[in-house]
């Protein structure tokens, strides 16, 4: 088993690969519970089921380094707003996690604290950022992003982007946050720093962030409620050598 102490944050992340390999898919969907299986055979594409299929089993492994309990013995719930936690077995510790996964790319975290959120985006997918900042950012971030160097804007967007998702992935509170009711700026020496609204009454001090690019065509963030005690130690790892079995 591992240890997973009250400031430690562990970041397991999946490359689902193009073409897809048969065998961990294979092993993935023996973990899945019904409920799951019925999710994945409701994808019209291979891909999205190969991703949820993925991504779910890999969740599953992912706890079960954390406590003897056999990964498809993990039972789920929901939140309000469609934020999974744990229901069963009952551990000693709580555990908390959160998941996200994107077109060939899939990522779950593991904490001791409740709002844990994480994102994953492939900035190779198509958008039209400018339109999508433009309605759904918040006013400063909009300007910092048009006034960057045309070449900087597509990656500057998905930065803004997956922080603003894991943040609200660890509210869990989905998209009842407005989007432009936070704001994050950047500083060369500095970690992304978060503006609330003064209608959100959240402290800032009371927030981490992290940002990661596992590979060129992809950023990681992730945001965890450090309650203003201290900033927490994220490791990073690699979840292919659970699910190859
Ligand atoms: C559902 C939402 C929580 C994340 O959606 P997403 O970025 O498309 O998907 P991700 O892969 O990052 O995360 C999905 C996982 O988060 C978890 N999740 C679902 N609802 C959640 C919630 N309210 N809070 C936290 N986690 C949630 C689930 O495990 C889900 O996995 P599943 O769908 O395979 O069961 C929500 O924030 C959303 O709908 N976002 C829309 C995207 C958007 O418009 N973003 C604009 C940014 S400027």
């Amino acid at each position: 088993m591992r240890e997973l102490g009250p400031l430690q944050i562990h970041l397991w992340q999946y490359s689902i690969g193009d073409p897809l390999d048969a065998r961990p898919l294979a092993h993935a969907l023996t973990l899945l519970n019904d409920a799951e299986k019925r999710r994945a055979a409701a994808f019209h594409f291979d891909k999205h089921r190969a991703a949820y299929t993925l991504s779910h089993a890999m969740l599953r492994l992912v706890l079960s380094q954390y406590a003897l309990v056999r990964p498809e013995e993990w039972q789920f719930l929901a939140g309000p707003w469609g934020k999974l936690e744990i229901a069963a077995p009952a551990l000693d510790t709580p555990l908390w996690f959160n998941l996200s996964h994107t077109d060939g790319f899939a990522v779950c975290v593991a904490g001791r604290v409740s709002q844990l959120g994480v994102d994953v985006e492939n900035v190779n997918r198509k958008t039209s950022h400018d339109e999508l900042a433009q309605r759904y950012f918040a006013a400063a971030e909009y300007d910092y992003l048009r006034n960057l160097p045309p070449h900087l804007q597509r990656e500057a967007f998905f930065r803004i982007w997956t922080l603003k998702e894991a943040y609200i992935k660890a509210e869990g509170k989905g998209l009842s946050i407005p989007l432009a009711s936070f704001s994050f700026r950047f500083s060369a020496d500095h970690p992304a720093q978060v503006t609330f609204e003064s209608s959100r009454e959240s402290n800032p001090d009371h927030w981490s962030f992290y940002e990661f690019q596992p590979a060129p065509d992809y950023r990681i963030s992730l945001a965890a409620r450090n309650a203003g005690y201290a900033s927490f130690h994220v490791e990073r790892l690699d979840a292919a050598p659970l699910l190859n079995g």
